[in-house]
């Protein structure tokens, strides 16, 4: 754990006032770690826009008796199988199904997976989420 910094910060009274209804909503208890959240989650986008070691996860939603879509879906994810960590299929009711796709890799490559999923035809859903590795953040 590195050292602990105190610093001020001076902005308008209308801004903070709202700032403290955000974090009250978001359910912090104080400002500091509202303030650490939000830090990490700019250099998490940061992590993205520039191409790094990044985790993530895609979810999609898809009829599995649409003709030929199991197998595209199949199809990309093994195009891309160097970043799939794991994949968790649940079937939703007699035709849909709900994927859970979980990915490490370049940041590039798994916008490129999703990108490919979503665009297939048919697909009902497609979800995403930007994580980080972690490593570089505390
Ligand atoms: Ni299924």
């Amino acid at each position: 754990m590195s050292k602990l910094i105190r610093f001020g910060v001076s902005l308008e009274e209308d801004l903070l006032n709202k700032f403290d209804r955000h974090i009250k909503r978001k359910k912090y208890t104080n400002r500091s770690e509202a303030i650490r959240d939000m830090i990490r989650s700019e250099l998490i986008k940061e992590e993205w826009t520039e191409n790094k070691e990044v985790t993530g996860a895609i979810t999609i939603v898809y009829d599995h008796h649409t003709r030929d879509l199991v197998n595209k879906v199949l199809d990309v994810q093994h195009d891309h199988h160097n970043c799939i960590l794991s994949t968790q299929h649940i079937h939703l009711d007699h035709h849909n199904c709900f994927e859970i796709i979980v990915t490490k890799g370049k940041s590039k490559e798994i916008e490129e997976l999703y990108l490919k999923l979503k665009s297939l035809k048919s697909v009902k859903h497609a979800g995403f989420l930007m994580a980080t590795k972690g490593k570089d953040l505390t």
